[in-house]
Protein backbone atom coordinates (compact mmCIF):
# COMPACT_ATOMS: atom_id res chain seq x y z
CA UNK A 1 0.00 0.00 0.00
CA UNK A 2 1.19 3.54 -0.58
CA UNK A 3 -0.34 6.07 1.05
CA UNK A 4 0.20 10.34 1.48
CA UNK A 5 -1.66 12.05 5.01
CA UNK A 6 -1.93 15.50 4.16
CA UNK A 7 -2.00 18.03 6.87
CA UNK A 8 -2.50 21.36 7.96
CA UNK A 9 -1.91 22.33 11.97
CA UNK A 10 -1.71 26.04 13.36
CA UNK A 11 -0.95 24.32 17.35
CA UNK A 12 0.04 20.97 16.70
CA UNK A 13 -2.70 19.00 17.18
CA UNK A 14 -3.86 17.61 13.68
CA UNK A 15 0.41 17.80 13.09
CA UNK A 16 0.48 14.75 15.87
CA UNK A 17 -3.08 13.19 14.47
CA UNK A 18 -1.36 13.18 11.03
CA UNK A 19 2.12 11.79 12.20
CA UNK A 20 0.28 9.34 14.43
CA UNK A 21 -1.34 7.71 11.40
CA UNK A 22 1.23 8.02 9.22
CA UNK A 23 3.55 5.87 11.79
CA UNK A 24 1.16 3.03 11.65
CA UNK A 25 0.71 2.98 8.12
CA UNK A 26 3.12 0.53 5.98
CA UNK A 27 4.98 2.85 3.45
CA UNK A 28 2.78 5.96 3.92
CA UNK A 29 4.25 9.90 3.53
CA UNK A 30 3.24 12.84 5.02
CA UNK A 31 2.47 16.63 3.70
CA UNK A 32 2.00 20.01 4.43
CA UNK A 33 -1.16 21.05 3.01
CA UNK A 34 -0.10 25.01 3.79
CA UNK A 35 2.66 24.76 0.82
CA UNK A 36 0.78 23.06 -1.61
CA UNK A 37 -2.07 25.88 -1.61
CA UNK A 38 0.36 27.96 -3.34
CA UNK A 39 1.57 25.64 -5.99
CA UNK A 40 0.57 24.15 -9.51
CA UNK A 41 -1.30 20.90 -9.90
CA UNK A 42 0.13 17.87 -8.31
CA UNK A 43 -0.43 14.77 -9.04
CA UNK A 44 -1.30 11.98 -6.18
CA UNK A 45 -0.99 8.07 -7.20
CA UNK A 46 -1.03 6.90 -4.02
CA UNK A 47 -3.91 4.36 -3.11
CA UNK A 48 -5.04 5.48 0.36
CA UNK A 49 -5.03 9.22 0.97
CA UNK A 50 -5.16 10.71 4.24
CA UNK A 51 -6.43 14.17 5.23
CA UNK A 52 -6.10 16.33 8.83
CA UNK A 53 -7.03 19.01 9.59
CA UNK A 54 -8.36 21.29 12.42
CA UNK A 55 -12.24 22.49 12.45
CA UNK A 56 -12.76 26.17 12.41
CA UNK A 57 -16.19 27.71 12.87
CA UNK A 58 -17.71 24.47 12.43
CA UNK A 59 -16.32 23.83 8.91
CA UNK A 60 -12.63 22.89 7.52
CA UNK A 61 -9.91 26.08 7.08
CA UNK A 62 -9.95 27.95 4.07
CA UNK A 63 -6.28 26.80 3.12
CA UNK A 64 -7.30 23.06 2.82
CA UNK A 65 -9.61 23.57 0.61
CA UNK A 66 -7.67 26.06 -1.70
CA UNK A 67 -5.02 23.35 -1.61
CA UNK A 68 -7.51 20.61 -2.28
CA UNK A 69 -8.13 22.58 -5.55
CA UNK A 70 -4.14 21.98 -6.28
CA UNK A 71 -4.53 18.17 -6.11
CA UNK A 72 -4.99 15.70 -9.09
CA UNK A 73 -6.35 12.32 -8.09
CA UNK A 74 -4.52 9.66 -10.46
CA UNK A 75 -6.53 6.18 -10.06
CA UNK A 76 -9.25 5.72 -7.77
CA UNK A 77 -7.54 6.36 -4.37
CA UNK A 78 -9.51 5.63 -0.92
CA UNK A 79 -9.57 9.21 1.02
CA UNK A 80 -9.69 9.52 4.48
CA UNK A 81 -10.30 12.53 6.60
CA UNK A 82 -9.85 13.60 10.15
CA UNK A 83 -11.09 16.70 12.02
CA UNK A 84 -9.57 17.89 15.04
CA UNK A 85 -11.54 20.12 17.13
CA UNK A 86 -12.31 21.24 20.74
CA UNK A 87 -15.55 20.08 21.61
CA UNK A 88 -17.83 20.59 18.24
CA UNK A 89 -16.78 19.72 14.57
CA UNK A 90 -19.99 21.14 12.68
CA UNK A 91 -20.14 20.67 9.54
CA UNK A 92 -16.61 20.25 8.61
CA UNK A 93 -16.50 16.44 7.47
CA UNK A 94 -19.83 17.44 5.25
CA UNK A 95 -18.47 20.55 3.74
CA UNK A 96 -15.21 18.82 3.22
CA UNK A 97 -16.84 15.60 1.45
CA UNK A 98 -18.53 18.14 -0.50
CA UNK A 99 -15.74 20.12 -1.44
CA UNK A 100 -13.76 16.78 -2.34
CA UNK A 101 -16.74 15.89 -4.51
CA UNK A 102 -16.48 19.51 -6.38
CA UNK A 103 -12.65 19.83 -6.72
CA UNK A 104 -11.45 16.85 -7.66
CA UNK A 105 -14.33 14.21 -8.44
CA UNK A 106 -13.77 12.17 -5.69
CA UNK A 107 -15.85 10.60 -2.96
CA UNK A 108 -14.81 9.74 0.75
CA UNK A 109 -13.85 6.52 1.99
CA UNK A 110 -14.90 7.62 5.65
CA UNK A 111 -14.16 10.31 8.01
CA UNK A 112 -13.79 11.04 11.75
CA UNK A 113 -13.85 13.73 14.27
CA UNK A 114 -11.19 13.72 16.91
CA UNK A 115 -11.68 15.32 19.97
CA UNK A 116 -8.51 17.43 21.49
CA UNK A 117 -7.08 20.80 23.37
CA UNK A 118 -8.78 23.45 22.06
CA UNK A 119 -6.77 26.32 20.72
CA UNK A 120 -9.58 29.32 20.50
CA UNK A 121 -9.06 32.29 23.19
CA UNK A 122 -11.18 34.48 22.40
CA UNK A 123 -14.03 31.91 22.52
CA UNK A 124 -12.63 29.95 25.61
CA UNK A 125 -9.38 29.71 27.73
CA UNK A 126 -7.27 26.37 27.07
CA UNK A 127 -7.87 23.79 29.14
CA UNK A 128 -6.17 23.06 32.55
CA UNK A 129 -3.34 20.23 32.53
CA UNK A 130 -5.61 17.06 33.90
CA UNK A 131 -8.47 18.13 31.12
CA UNK A 132 -5.55 17.92 28.26
CA UNK A 133 -4.09 14.50 29.52
CA UNK A 134 -7.60 13.12 29.65
CA UNK A 135 -8.41 14.35 25.93
CA UNK A 136 -4.88 12.85 24.98
CA UNK A 137 -5.31 9.76 25.99
CA UNK A 138 -8.81 9.30 24.57
CA UNK A 139 -7.25 10.42 21.06
CA UNK A 140 -4.31 8.12 21.44
CA UNK A 141 -7.02 5.30 21.45
CA UNK A 142 -9.17 6.72 18.76
CA UNK A 143 -6.32 7.26 16.38
CA UNK A 144 -5.00 3.44 16.98
CA UNK A 145 -8.97 2.84 15.50
CA UNK A 146 -8.81 5.25 12.86
CA UNK A 147 -5.25 3.60 11.84
CA UNK A 148 -6.32 0.41 12.21
CA UNK A 149 -9.07 0.93 9.91
CA UNK A 150 -7.41 3.06 7.17
CA UNK A 151 -5.15 -0.41 7.41
CA UNK A 152 -7.90 -2.41 6.20
CA UNK A 153 -9.16 -0.15 3.65
CA UNK A 154 -12.25 0.25 5.54
CA UNK A 155 -15.48 1.98 3.87
CA UNK A 156 -17.23 3.52 7.14
CA UNK A 157 -20.07 6.08 7.75
CA UNK A 158 -18.73 9.54 8.34
CA UNK A 159 -19.71 11.16 11.53
CA UNK A 160 -21.75 13.72 10.58
CA UNK A 161 -24.76 15.80 12.06
CA UNK A 162 -28.33 15.97 10.70
CA UNK A 163 -28.22 17.58 8.03
CA UNK A 164 -30.59 20.84 9.05
CA UNK A 165 -27.72 21.99 12.00
CA UNK A 166 -24.86 20.82 9.12
CA UNK A 167 -26.84 23.32 7.16
CA UNK A 168 -26.72 26.43 9.70
CA UNK A 169 -23.49 25.49 10.57
CA UNK A 170 -22.41 26.10 6.84
CA UNK A 171 -24.03 29.30 6.41
CA UNK A 172 -21.75 30.38 9.84
CA UNK A 173 -18.96 28.53 8.50
CA UNK A 174 -18.99 30.17 5.19
CA UNK A 175 -19.26 33.89 6.97
CA UNK A 176 -16.04 32.96 8.34
CA UNK A 177 -14.69 31.59 5.48
CA UNK A 178 -15.32 34.89 3.46
CA UNK A 179 -14.14 37.17 5.86
CA UNK A 180 -10.93 34.89 7.92
CA UNK A 181 -8.02 36.64 5.35
CA UNK A 182 -8.51 40.07 6.96
CA UNK A 183 -9.52 39.07 10.58
CA UNK A 184 -6.60 39.28 11.47
CA UNK A 185 -7.12 43.30 12.05
CA UNK A 186 -8.08 42.11 15.18
CA UNK A 187 -4.36 41.09 16.24
CA UNK A 188 -2.35 43.29 18.51
CA UNK A 189 1.12 42.65 20.19
CA UNK A 190 1.82 45.04 23.60
CA UNK A 191 4.91 46.84 24.77
CA UNK A 192 5.32 43.15 26.14
CA UNK A 193 6.94 42.36 23.07
CA UNK A 194 10.40 41.54 22.69
CA UNK A 195 10.86 41.57 18.92
CA UNK A 196 12.09 37.94 19.15
CA UNK A 197 10.57 37.06 15.85
CA UNK A 198 8.69 34.51 16.89
CA UNK A 199 5.54 34.87 15.50
CA UNK A 200 6.48 35.93 11.78
CA UNK A 201 8.63 32.41 11.68
CA UNK A 202 6.25 30.15 13.11
CA UNK A 203 3.01 31.32 10.91
CA UNK A 204 2.36 28.83 8.53
CA UNK A 205 1.19 30.92 6.10
CA UNK A 206 4.17 33.77 6.03
CA UNK A 207 1.23 36.39 7.27
CA UNK A 208 3.75 38.57 9.49
CA UNK A 209 6.86 40.83 9.24
CA UNK A 210 8.38 42.83 11.61
CA UNK A 211 8.57 46.83 10.88
CA UNK A 212 11.50 48.66 11.69
CA UNK A 213 10.72 48.90 15.44
CA UNK A 214 10.26 44.93 15.04
CA UNK A 215 6.83 44.69 16.06
CA UNK A 216 4.79 42.32 13.86
CA UNK A 217 2.91 43.76 11.21
CA UNK A 218 0.14 40.98 9.92
CA UNK A 219 -0.37 41.06 6.19
CA UNK A 220 -4.30 40.00 5.67
CA UNK A 221 -3.99 36.75 4.57
CA UNK A 222 -4.29 35.19 7.79
CA UNK A 223 -6.08 31.75 8.75
CA UNK A 224 -6.79 32.55 11.99
CA UNK A 225 -4.76 29.62 12.97
CA UNK A 226 -3.56 31.04 16.51
CA UNK A 227 0.22 30.27 16.03
CA UNK A 228 1.21 33.67 16.48
CA UNK A 229 -0.94 33.89 18.99
CA UNK A 230 -0.34 30.76 21.03
CA UNK A 231 3.70 30.56 20.54
CA UNK A 232 4.62 34.25 21.37
CA UNK A 233 6.90 33.83 24.36
CA UNK A 234 5.95 36.96 26.83
CA UNK A 235 1.80 36.23 25.59
CA UNK A 236 2.37 39.88 24.30
CA UNK A 237 0.05 38.88 21.42
CA UNK A 238 -4.17 38.99 22.15
CA UNK A 239 -6.68 38.74 19.34
CA UNK A 240 -9.50 40.89 21.13
CA UNK A 241 -9.11 42.86 24.79
CA UNK A 242 -10.60 39.55 26.45
CA UNK A 243 -8.02 36.94 25.42
CA UNK A 244 -5.23 39.18 27.40
CA UNK A 245 -4.79 36.52 30.73
CA UNK A 246 -6.48 33.64 29.31
CA UNK A 247 -4.32 30.14 29.50
CA UNK A 248 -2.34 29.45 26.09
CA UNK A 249 -2.44 26.52 24.05
CA UNK A 250 0.05 24.64 22.12
CA UNK A 251 0.43 20.73 22.00
CA UNK A 252 3.48 20.06 24.07
CA UNK A 253 5.66 17.98 21.56
CA UNK A 254 5.29 20.40 19.07
CA UNK A 255 7.71 22.83 18.76
CA UNK A 256 7.65 26.15 16.78
CA UNK A 257 10.11 24.90 13.56
CA UNK A 258 7.87 22.03 13.77
CA UNK A 259 4.68 24.51 12.74
CA UNK A 260 6.81 26.63 10.87
CA UNK A 261 8.19 23.74 8.41
CA UNK A 262 4.47 23.40 6.95
CA UNK A 263 5.17 26.69 4.64
CA UNK A 264 8.80 25.53 3.07
CA UNK A 265 7.71 21.92 2.11
CA UNK A 266 5.86 21.04 -0.75
C1 LIG B 1 -10.41 29.96 14.26
C2 LIG B 1 -10.70 28.73 15.08
C3 LIG B 1 -12.00 28.24 15.11
C4 LIG B 1 -12.27 27.08 15.84
N1 LIG B 1 -13.54 26.59 15.79
C5 LIG B 1 -13.83 25.44 16.45
C6 LIG B 1 -15.13 24.86 16.36
O1 LIG B 1 -16.02 25.34 15.63
N2 LIG B 1 -15.39 23.75 17.08
C7 LIG B 1 -14.44 23.16 17.90
O2 LIG B 1 -14.73 22.18 18.55
N3 LIG B 1 -13.16 23.65 17.96
C8 LIG B 1 -12.84 24.78 17.25
N4 LIG B 1 -11.56 25.28 17.29
C9 LIG B 1 -10.51 24.51 18.04
C10 LIG B 1 -9.66 23.66 17.10
O3 LIG B 1 -10.43 23.05 16.08
C11 LIG B 1 -8.90 22.54 17.83
O4 LIG B 1 -8.26 23.01 18.97
C12 LIG B 1 -7.91 21.89 16.86
O5 LIG B 1 -7.56 20.61 17.36
C13 LIG B 1 -6.65 22.71 16.64
O6 LIG B 1 -5.83 22.01 15.76
P1 LIG B 1 -4.31 22.40 15.50
O7 LIG B 1 -3.60 22.35 16.84
O8 LIG B 1 -3.81 21.35 14.58
O9 LIG B 1 -4.27 23.75 14.92
C14 LIG B 1 -11.25 26.42 16.58
C15 LIG B 1 -9.95 26.94 16.55
C16 LIG B 1 -9.67 28.07 15.80
C17 LIG B 1 -8.25 28.59 15.76
S1 LIG C 1 6.53 36.40 19.17
FE1 LIG C 1 5.74 37.85 20.68
S2 LIG C 1 7.57 38.79 21.55
FE2 LIG C 1 8.22 37.78 19.66
S3 LIG C 1 8.05 39.40 18.07
FE3 LIG C 1 6.12 38.30 18.08
S4 LIG C 1 4.80 39.49 19.45
FE4 LIG C 1 6.91 40.12 19.86
S1 LIG D 1 -1.12 35.47 11.32
FE1 LIG D 1 -1.26 34.18 13.15
S2 LIG D 1 -3.35 33.38 13.10
FE2 LIG D 1 -2.96 34.23 11.07
S3 LIG D 1 -2.24 32.47 9.88
FE3 LIG D 1 -0.41 33.44 10.73
S4 LIG D 1 0.02 32.43 12.66
FE4 LIG D 1 -2.07 31.88 12.02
Amino acid sequence: MSATVFYFSGTGNSLIAARSIADKLEFARIIPLAGLAETLKTDIDDDVVVFVFPVYAGGPPVLVLKALARLKFVGSPLIYAVATCASFAGAALDIFAKELKKLTSQKLAASWVLYMPGNYPPLREAESSSEILNKFSVADNHLKQIAAAIAQKKLCRSQTLFSFVNRLTEIFWRGFASSVAKSDRRFRASNQCVSCGLCATVCPVGNIVLNKSGRPVWQHRCEQCMACLQFCPVEAIQFCWWTKGRRRYHHPQVTPEMIAAQKNQS
